[in-house]
């Protein structure tokens, strides 16, 4: 089934928009604040490569967040430019509105907490009280503008009878996307399949709107999470480049993109994403917070395309196949690399001689530079090219 939708018009059943965050949820990441012109940067990048909605800030939040949606909102064409609000504050819908104006296509998402550990002890409100805000939020948000989402913050953690009647109180007052966040990254891929099956089947109009699933990292599952909520019938994910955001962070939009991608047997879904472009985005991210990912991070990891053991080195010289899923070229690296350190074998070192111009050494003066090689490499993490140009080069010498 297709959905008519304010902002992309009808919508295949199995295209999945990309919602990125990384500008208002990522921000949130301690330590992790951008300045005007970083975020433009930031923006006009996910722009080309392709993410559909960009959440650009928080606008009540501060003057500074507030100019960032506004600039980011008239200067970047492509996405649909979004600005988040507390959905009981009329003056974070207000600001949220004027903020996004000068977009060619706008979003407000608007948020209230939902579970009865956030009612009672955050928002100090009856739930009857923060149903009849959801309504008067959502109606507020839609004098200014079509495209209207609404989050049940803490939403994994709500009482299911509960979040029905929250989910048909948004849509019922203009809501077109529904985003159910584990807020506190607390649920298991089955958990998150289990509220959006509820949904679906018993909300009314909950097959007529865009469902959307935001996830924490707190025990390391926010994209299995996502990846499973796909699964379920969500058509929206929210993601940040590098997986940054609060405390732990949020699923990260290359790890998701490339899971869709490489996984089409069993996930038949599109999106816009450009996935040779997922590298540079995840680098100017880093260059522009001072934060590198982990060497072993998924796709944008120095470690992810590299291979150190001998068996591996000997898989991949024969079929790269054996031992890589999707090839490094299709996420924006140049090629694999082949790392000799003291688990590589001789097919490894022997490649990585022709390619430094020892092409022609003969069998005896391989297998004494290989025995040099592995001594070297017990006392060495890694041995680079120049450590293999000086260890041929003594070898030659000596005889
Ligand atoms: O994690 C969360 O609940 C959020 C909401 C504001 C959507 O970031
Ligand atoms: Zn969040």
């Amino acid at each position: 089934m297709s959905i008519d939708h304010p902002s992309f018009g009808r919508i295949d059943s199995n295209r999945v928009i990309i919602f990125d965050t990384t500008l208002r949820d990522g921000e949130q990441s301690p330590g992790f604040s951008m300045n005007i012109t970083e975020k433009l940067r930031m923006a006009h990048a996910l722009a080309e490569l392709g993410v559909d909605v960009i959440e650009a800030g928080f606008p009540v939040a501060s003057p500074g967040d507030f100019d960032s949606v506004k600039q980011i909102a008239e200067q970047v064409r492509g996405p649909v430019i979004c600005g988040l609000a507390r959905t009981g504050g009329r003056e974070d819908i207000q600001r949220a509105g004027e903020a996004i104006r000068g977009a060619e296509r706008s979003r407000i998402h608007n948020f209230i907490s939902t579970s009865p550990l956030h009612m009672k002890y955050k928002l100090r409100m009856e739930p009857e009280t923060v149903l009849d805000l959801i309504t008067r939020g959502n109606q507020a948000a839609r004098q200014f503008t079509d495209d209207v989402e609404w989050s049940a913050e803490d939403g994994s953690r709500t009482e299911p009878d509960f979040l029905c009647r929250c989910v048909e109180a948004a849509i019922k007052a203009g809501a077109t996307t529904i985003n159910i966040p584990d807020t506190v990254g607390y649920a298991t891929p089955e958990d998150m399949v289990r509220i959006f099956r509820m949904l679906l089947e018993r909300v009314p109009g909950a097959d007529g709107v865009i469902l959307s699933a935001h996830n924490h990292n707190d025990l390391g599952l926010a994209v299995a999470n996502t990846v499973a909520s796909v699964q379920a019938g969500v058509r929206q994910i929210e993601c940040t480049i590098n997986g940054i955001g609060e405390r732990a962070g949020n699923a990260a939009l290359e790890e998701i993109v490339m899971a869709l991608r490489t996984r089409q047997d069993v996930m038949p879904f599109s999106n816009n994403i450009r996935t040779t472009d997922l590298l540079k985005l995840s680098r100017m991210l880093a260059t522009i917070t001072g934060f590198d990912v982990q060497p072993n991070k998924a796709i944008v990891g120095r470690n992810a395309f590299a291979h150190e053991s001998g068996i591996h080195q000997d898989g991949m010289l024969k079929n790269a196949q054996t031992y890589e899923i999707m090839t490094p070229e299709s996420v924006g690296w140049t090629k694999s690399s082949l790392v000799l350190g003291k688990h590589s074998g001789r097919a490894a070192f022997r490649d990585k001689l022709a390619a430094l111009g020892y092409g022609d050494l003969g069998e005896n003066q391989v297998q004494d530079a290989f025995v040099r090689f592995k001594h070297l490499a017990d006392h060495k993490k890694v041995v680079y090219d120049e450590d293999l140009v000086a260890l041929v080069d003594d070898e030659q010498r000596d005889h």
